[in-house]
């Protein structure tokens, strides 16, 4: 379930800023004020920032501006709009990945799963997604590739390069945006986004592609361990999660819309640019090998080239990298 409409219509007082109290909000949302109390009550639950006080009533501590499909339409393509989407906005879920996983795909048609909260969002390499309510955002998207998932090796990379220029488009610096092999999102040396990308195969040369993003945008400090950032953090503002997503899905249909070999190759040139491992001293983590050595770029495939100590190069296609000076 979405946030109800009441639950919108008090935060949209809220907004305005300043304190409101109860006997006011409930006269002008036409509820009691048992009803608001209660509203409050959850919505105070589900991690939302609202001081309260007895005389002078209740009041955000920080602006909050609910996902809103009537919010993002706006900003969407025309690209974007002429396509067949089914949206799902829910106010908590456990994973919007999980959710589109589970749901039964047409041909030609797109699915795009938002949530305010995720109670088990989930990350690379099996790891928590940590998905704190209404601050971030948590999204997935899900079509149907025709054609087998070995012709989606790249894929990975070509999204990050995506969610990349959704930002730049955004209004983030070009110069201190770059991509982690193969597609976290670093702003300012900072991690700000992760994507996981689940693939299934399907019959008849169909691959289900669920694209899941999250991205940190109003989480402040005290939340963020010391080598993540948020765009809150960086710019100093409280942005609207619905433009920046609307950026997202623009970006996104631009390659993912009759996506092959041909887009690969070009979008992994553009990649280059960002690489943000190019030249350094490198650890991958892969099972249980490490290997060491120096960063050299991508191949075709995407795979990240490295090369070693004694000169030989190598080429690995999964597995974590990380900077030596980051350990
Ligand atoms: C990473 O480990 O860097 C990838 C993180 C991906 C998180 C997103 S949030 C939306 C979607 N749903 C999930 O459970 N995970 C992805």
């Amino acid at each position: 379930m979405s946030l109800s409409d009441t639950a919108k219509a008090i935060i949209d007082k809220l907004n305005k800023g300043g304190c409101h109290n109860g006997q006011g909000l409930a006269d002008d949302i036409g509820i009691t004020r048992n009803a608001i109390w209660k509203q409050i009550e959850n919505l105070k639950a589900k991690g939302l920032e609202i001081r309260s006080d007895k005389q002078r009533g209740y009041e955000l501590v920080t602006p909050f501006i609910p996902l809103d499909s009537k919010m993002i339409k706006p900003y969407l393509t025309d690209r974007v709009i002429e396509q067949d989407i089914h949206w799902h906005f829910f106010a908590d879920i456990d994973s919007t990945n999980r959710y589109l996983k589970s749901r039964y795909l047409a041909l030609n048609q797109w699915e795009i799963c938002l949530a305010e909260q995720q109670t088990s969002g989930r990350g690379r390499f099996n790891r928590d997604w940590y998905s704190p309510f209404g601050q971030n955002i948590y999204c997935s998207l899900s079509w149907m590739f025709l054609g087998d998932s070995s012709e989606l090796s790249g894929l990975s990379l070509v999204v990050g390069l995506m969610i990349l220029n959704a930002l730049v488009d955004y209004g983030l610096d070009a110069q201190a945006l770059a991509i982690k092999w193969p597609n976290d999102i670093y702003y300012y040396d900072k991690k700000i986004a992760g994507i996981l990308i689940e693939l299934s195969a399907e019959s008849h040369h169909q691959t289900q592609v669920v694209i899941g993003i999250g991205l940190n945008v109003n989480m402040n400090r005290a939340k963020l361990i010391k080598s993540w950032t948020s765009i809150c953090l960086e710019t100093g503002e409280v942005h609207d999660r619905n433009v920046i997503v609307a950026h997202l899905i623009n970006s996104l249909c631009l390659c993912l819309k009759d996506y092959n070999q041909e887009k690969k190759v070009t979008f992994l040139k553009a990649w280059q640019m960002y690489d943000y491992l190019y030249n350094q001293s490198i650890s991958v983590t892969k099972h249980d090998n490490q290997i060491a050595g120096i960063a050299k770029g991508i191949n075709e495939q995407g795979d990240l080239i490295i090369e070693l100590a004694n000169g030989e190069s190598i080429t690995c296609s999964s597995g974590e990298a990380s900077l030596k000076r980051e350990k």
